[in-house]
């Protein structure tokens, strides 16, 4: 029988766990782990594109991340910031478009602002889409459709209407969710928009994950059967 193979995924999702792990191994503070996971982030960027990989959401920052420490927190918004500015600079050479889902309260003004000229001016570009996913939790953004549509005076809603009330609502679901770290769960994560997606676990931790590793989980992602439902 001959075997057919799955398009490459246009939309990969990723929970970039493992980042402390990392560095407790290295004797290393956490703060040095987040610096390079953002290493990371870069590579992925970078080596999307000739994988035909159209979108990307990355889980940057979950509404529940809020609960660590003070200085974690500072560090991680740090690193945003950074790396916000550097993609205002880089987003026109690497033809970048920047997306973001979740909510706004409570990030700090100053990320804000950048988030939305960086939104605004990559609006045109029509390489990569990247979707940050920050202060995100996905059972706030069902809920936040919900209410949105019954503000509408909706009283029957159907699945279109919730997809169609989703932060993002032309982005495509993602074929395939991956998870570094080796952790198997998706911690409130894309619950909506994963009703069908190919999930792919590794346990490389995120500073370690690189273009090869994004190959193997194409590569594995084109393999999968996908039947939605059917035989
Ligand atoms: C999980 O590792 C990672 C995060 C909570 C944040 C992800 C952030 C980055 C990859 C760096 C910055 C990203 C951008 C887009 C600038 P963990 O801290 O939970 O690791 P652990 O489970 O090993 O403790």
């Amino acid at each position: 029988m001959s075997q057919t193979f799955n398009p490459p995924a246009q939309h990969i999702a990723i929970i970039m766990d493992g980042n402390g792990r990392w560095a407790a191994a290295r004797n290393l503070p956490r703060s040095a782990g987040h610096k390079e996971g953002a290493k990371a982030v870069r590579r992925v960027i970078e080596a999307a594109p000739a994988l035909g990989i159209k979108f990307l959401t990355l889980y940057a920052f979950s509404t529940e991340n809020w609960s660590r420490p003070k200085e974690e927190i500072n560090t991680l918004m740090d690193l945003l910031e950074k790396t916000l500015d550097e993609y205002q600079k880089s987003a026109q050479k690497q033809n970048l478009r920047i997306w973001v889902s979740g909510e706004r309260e409570p990030l700090p003004p100053q990320i804000l602002e950048k988030i939305d000229r960086l939104v605004q001016s990559t609006a045109h570009y029509d390489g990569l889409t990247l979707n940050l996913a920050l202060n995100y939790g996905s059972q706030q953004e069902i809920t936040h459709a919900v209410n949105a549509l019954i503000a509408q005076g909706k009283n029957h809603i159907t699945p279109q209407d919730i997809s169609a009330h989703l932060f993002q609502p032309q982005l495509p679901a993602p074929e395939l969710i991956i998870r570094t770290s080796g952790e198997q769960r998706l911690s409130n994560f894309l619950l909506w928009q994963a009703a069908y997606s190919e999930f792919y676990f590794t346990p490389v931790l995120w500073p370690d994950f690189n273009e090869e590793e994004l190959k193997k989980a194409v590569l594995e992602y084109q393999h999968r059967q996908r039947r939605f439902g059917g035989i």
